[in-house]
């Protein structure tokens, strides 16, 4: 089946097997490798993707599916050379170790701080129960969601 999609700003058109996941297009067609798969049934949120502004497990979605959307991966998340805001937090705040579960994270974190721009410790709790991290222990993602938040809320004012 023929697809177009935008990922990152820049459309791309795909001749796609109904099969195809759409982890597997970002990944191995489009070769946009930060996008992780850790489990491939939907547990661990390493695959996540923002499709039209919301978090999306991407080994959880057919590419057909995407068929029109527009798609944010980890890529795009820099803009003009420079880190998005949560990026630099994760950074600041060591919110990550091994950075396998980290573009995930962020994405999870780039759409919900959108909605929720001055969430509790329990709303970022919540956002990120889809997301597993083997090494952190979660509570340096927490920092860095709340840091990014603030700086987030002063740019906007
Ligand atoms: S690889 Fe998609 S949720 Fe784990
Ligand atoms: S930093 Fe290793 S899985 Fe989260």
């Amino acid at each position: 089946m023929k697809i177009t999609i935008t990922i990152n700003g820049e459309r791309h058109e795909a001749d796609v097997e109904p099969r195809l996941l759409l982890v597997h297009l970002i990944r191995e067609t489009l070769g946009l490798t930060g996008t992780h798969i850790g489990c491939d049934t939907t547990h661990c949120g390493a695959c996540t993707v923002i499709v039209d502004g919301r978090p999306v497990k991407s080994c959880t979605v057919f590419a057909v599916q995407a068929d029109g959307k527009s798609i944010t991966t980890v890529e795009g998340l820099e803009q003009d050379g420079k880190l998005h805001p949560l990026q630099e937090s994760f950074m600041a705040e060591h919110g990550l170790q091994c950075g396998y579960c980290t573009p995930g994270m962020l994405m999870t974190g780039v759409a919900f701080l959108k909605k929720n721009p001055s969430p509790s410790e329990a709303d970022i709790r919540w956002a990120i129960s889809g997301n597993l991290c083997r090494c952190t222990g979660y509570v340096n993602i927490v920092k860095a969601y709340q840091s990014a938040a603030a700086k987030m809320r002063e740019v906007a004012r």
